[in-house]
């Protein structure tokens, strides 16, 4: 079954399922977390720390566990989704009462997620989606529409260059969700002009060394033609700006930059004049995850995705936000 048919499914009782868990002390197993010695216990199952984006994310759910005195057992996978299944499966025998779990990829998760629900421990699934074969494998998803950003992106490039424009889309990690998404909202934008061709399209891993990499290849490849860049997210688009100028071009000026996430370092770089656009997608999910487990752990209904509103920012009101961005 398709992610996406999961959020037509909204409001599924999902949490009936784990209505059978209790915060901490209660015993191993079972979701009891034990672990704690009376604290509610949580485990969190995080990508990496690759990117600024994924840090500040985080660190919001790390603050947040504090503030609320919940044990909080973290696990970096380094970026590799069998490091974050082995880290759940430690969760569970751990016997923490909810796992946070930000998935690196949509699929390969229906077995470890199956032992989770055996196990009567609720997952909340933080900022990318999965495509399970049951709904009621994770409790909800928080996380921004990324096909909406995409597009917000696409139509945004679509107006500022006339209709007319040769692309470079750097891709985030392969089946990523936010990689499929995006590429998906901004092809959808871009469709209906037939002069804004994308010339390449190419995974950076969401970093911004890969990104500049694979930029500098491409201009290798693609010179003169490149008259604009979308990144899925800030940190490639910064990497690329760093290859344009190497090369003697004008981020900004003479090659249009668009990319995803609204970083407080993209809104300098537009300041600058490098980057001409960002759409936002907000890593601070802390408050909203442990609201969640609050949520499933009581047995309340949760709908399958909370849905983060997502701001454009470009050269007309990226400078009035950028004393009040927080990440
Ligand atoms: O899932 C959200 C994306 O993942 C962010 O855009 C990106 O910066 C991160 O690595």
């Amino acid at each position: 079954m398709k992610r996406q048919s999961f959020l037509r499914v909204a409001g599924l009782a999902a949490a009936v399922s784990f209505s059978a868990c209790k915060p901490s002390g209660s015993g191993g197993g079972g979701g009891g977390g034990a672990a704690g010695g009376g604290k509610l216990v949580v485990g969190f199952s995080q990508i990496g720390a690759d990117n600024p984006w994924r840090t500040a994310e985080t660190e919001s759910v790390k603050a947040e566990a504090a503030k609320r005195g919940i044990e909080l057992k973290f696990s970096d996978a380094q970026g590799q989704q069998e490091a974050q299944i082995s880290a759940i499966r430690s969760f569970i025998a751990q016997g923490v009462s909810a796992i946070i779990l930000a998935p690196k990829v949509e699929t390969g998760w229906d077995a470890i997620l199956k032992e989770v629900k055996a196990a009567k421990i609720p997952v909340v699934l933080v900022d990318r989606g999965v495509t399970v074969s049951d709904p009621t494998l994770f409790a909800t998803l928080i996380a921004s529409d990324f096909v909406a950003e995409g597009r917000m992106a696409g139509e945004w490039l679509v107006k500022k260059s006339g209709g007319k424009a040769g692309i470079i889309q750097l891709e985030g990690t392969t089946g990523a969700a936010p990689a499929n998404d995006r590429k998906k909202g901004f092809e959808a934008a871009i469709a209906g002009s037939p002069d804004m061709k994308v010339l390449a399209s190419q995974t950076g891993d969401f970093k911004r060394s890969d990104g500049k990499n694979v930029m500098e290849a491409l201009i290798k490849a693609h010179g003169a033609a490149i008259t604009a860049v979308y990144a899925h997210n800030d940190d490639m688009a910064i990497g690329a700006i760093q290859a344009l100028e190497a090369a003697g071009r004008q981020p900004g000026k003479d090659v249009t930059v668009v990319s995803i996430d609204g970083m407080g370092f993209a809104f300098e770089a537009i300041k600058e004049g490098k980057l001409n656009c960002t759409v936002e997608c907000n890593p601070l999910l802390g408050p909203m995850a442990f609201d969640a487990v609050a949520k499933a752990l009581k047995g309340e209904e949760l709908p399958k995705q909370l849905v983060q509103e997502d701001r454009l920012f470009d050269e007309t009101n990226a400078p009035a936000e950028l004393p009040n961005r927080k990440y």
